[in-house]
């Protein structure tokens, strides 16, 4: 009775975040999202190396969970790669489920369609289905990943790629900005704190799911040693504009010129933090958090940067003018963020005109994309962490 009425309260607390994060549906997604599959390439040597020290199956299947997949399109080449060496190290005929795991509200219908082929998917690539069209099962679960997603002890490899970020419940306002990174320090701590009781409870979870031996691999938005996070990172050598920075901006502009209410900025915010290493370290290490006890240990942790792929292009000169620059890469952005916008509006205006406000938002972020080509740029910084389950 306690028990269900614990879950019971979490998942309300989430439906106050939950609108705000869901993602653009019908494979657009993966469409507008060229650096998610970057981000992921560049995990694959992390990938590899914790796949190797995962023992295979003898006489089971194998289990590979891809939390927070949305569309399932960006990690199809990894997941390609882990069912390849999963049978190499095995037989041609190992079973294996592919459990892509998401939020209730998440497009599963172009996952499906994607998975088999249905649905097209970027750069000429095809689905792990059609090498491997037998044996290869596709599930998937609309469960959020602070609950347990799978049955105890049978996932033998998990993957998590930049999902871990939106904060279960909204902590406070941000006062005069929209993400905590951007946040005057009292704030930041009640993000961090939120956020440190999220990411405690997240890890419990895949404590009780992953197979003693297994590993899961992730990676999560983070602030790193030079106070850099996705969309500033000038100390790296990357664009000179802050995008939570102009994000902010051009939504204030809105507000002063009457556009918006002051109600509606106020309302308007990433229910996100962005963690540093020692927040994410914190409950691997601490002998008494519920994850340590669950037997979960950290393995590893890095950050790395990943280059946008449209300031890049920018730099390569492959756009034809600053406007064709902005019309491309604008979506990347778009992907992940308008419903926050949108969620900010009083719900007392018609759907058609919080759409046309949010319009004329990205309109502004277009104009100044396409003012002035090389400040702007999306590098994403993560940190890549592998932990294992502790063998039995
Ligand atoms: C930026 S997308 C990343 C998708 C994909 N992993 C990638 O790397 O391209 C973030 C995903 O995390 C999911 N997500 C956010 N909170 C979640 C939660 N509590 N449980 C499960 N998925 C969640 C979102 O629905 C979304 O699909």
């Amino acid at each position: 009775m306690a028990a269900a009425s614990a879950a019971d309260s979490s998942s309300f607390a989430e439906k106050s975040s939950i609108k705000s994060r869901t993602m653009l549906g019908d494979g657009s997604y993966t469409l507008a999202t060229k650096g998610c599959f970057d981000v992921i390439a560049n995990a694959m040597d992390i990938a590899d190396s914790a796949l190797d020290a995962v023992e295979m199956p003898s006489g089971r299947h194998f289990v590979l969970a891809d939390y927070g997949t949305a569309d399932g399109g960006t990690s199809i080449d990894l997941v390609s790669r882990v069912i390849g060496k999963v049978r190499e190290r095995t037989s041609a005929d190992q079973e294996v489920i592919v459990l892509y795991e998401d939020i209730p509200t998440n497009p599963f219908g172009p996952l499906f369609q994607m998975t088999q082929g249905m649905l097209a998917l970027p750069g000429g690539r095809t689905s792990f289905l059609a090498k491997h069209p037998t044996g290869v099962f596709v599930h998937a679960v609309g469960t959020s990943f602070y609950r347990q997603c799978a049955p105890t002890g049978t996932v033998d490899f998990g993957m998590s790629f930049t999902a871990m970020h939106w904060t279960s419940a909204v902590p406070c306002p941000i006062p005069g900005t929209l993400h905590s990174v951007m946040a005057p320090e009292e704030v930041r701590a009640r993000y961090a704190a939120q956020s440190g009781a999220d990411w405690a409870k997240i890890l419990e979870q895949r404590a009780k799911e992953m197979r003693p031996g297994a590993r899961l691999i992730m990676a999560n938005f983070c602030v790193d040693d030079k106070g850099c996070y996705l969309g500033y990172t000038t100390p790296h050598g990357g664009p000179s504009a802050n995008m939570h920075g102009l994000f902010a901006k051009h939504w204030a502009e809105l507000r002063d010129s009457g556009r918006i209410t002051a109600e509606e900025f106020d309302a308007t915010n990433f229910p996100q933090h962005y963690r540093t290493v020692d927040e994410f370290k914190a409950p691997l290490e601490d002998e008494t958090s519920a994850a340590h006890r669950l037997g979960l240990r950290l393995e590893t942790i890095e950050t790395r940067r990943t280059p946008c792929p449209f300031a890049t292009a920018w730099a390569n000169g492959e756009y034809s003018s600053p406007e064709a620059f902005a019309k491309d890469y604008v979506p990347t952005l778009r992907s992940w963020s308008t419903s926050v916008f949108v969620s900010g509006l009083s719900e007392s205006r018609p759907v058609e005109e919080r759409n046309a406000i949010v319009e004329e938002f990205w309109g502004k972020y277009e104009a100044a994309a396409a003012a002035d080509p090389a400040a702007h740029g999306m590098d994403y910084i993560h940190a890549f962490i592998v932990v294992r389950k502790e063998s039995a």
